[in-house]
């Protein structure tokens, strides 16, 4: 296993709730390091440029509403296999067919307000950290 970064929001949906300390304490407590953070209220043209790649989905206009009604919390979280790590913390995407323990099965209100997003390939991650991150604002 190698060192990788990879790209997580904690959704609107977990903000409201005050959840973000709740869910950095589970990246956190299975050995990810949050290596990065930045608290933004994502405009309609930087939620759809972000979601770029479900533009044609069915729900892709209900995403974006989603994305846009409150803060987000972008962060780059580091460890050893992080990106598989970060999706086995997060749970699967509907939180119905979650694990027990995952932030998903705890956290999520529907598959839309699902509280997190995370990267599923280290070229997602390479892409997504961009989007949000210059080199600098990483620090390891
Ligand atoms: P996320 O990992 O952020 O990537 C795309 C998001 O679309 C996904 O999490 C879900 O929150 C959202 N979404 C809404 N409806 C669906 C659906 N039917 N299938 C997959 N993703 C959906």
């Amino acid at each position: 296993m190698t060192i990788e970064h990879t790209l997580s929001i904690i959704k609107p949906d977990a903000t409201r709730r005050n959840l973000t300390g709740a869910i950095n304490a589970k990246f956190e407590g299975a050995g990810l390091s949050i290596i990065a953070t930045r608290r933004l209220h994502l405009t309609q043209a930087q939620a759809e440029a972000f979601y770029a790649v479900h533009a044609h989905r069915p729900f892709f206009k209900d995403l974006v509403s989603f994305m846009i009604s409150g803060p987000v919390v972008a962060q780059v979280l580091a460890g050893e296999g992080a990106i598989l790590k970060n999706r086995d913390i997060m749970g699967a995407t509907n939180p119905a067919n979650a694990e027990p323990g995952t932030i998903r099965k705890e956290f999520a209100e529907s598959i839309e307000a699902n509280s997190v997003h995370g990267s599923d390939s280290p070229e997602a991650a390479a892409q997504e950290i961009s989007y949000f991150f210059a080199g600098i604002d990483i620090v390891k």
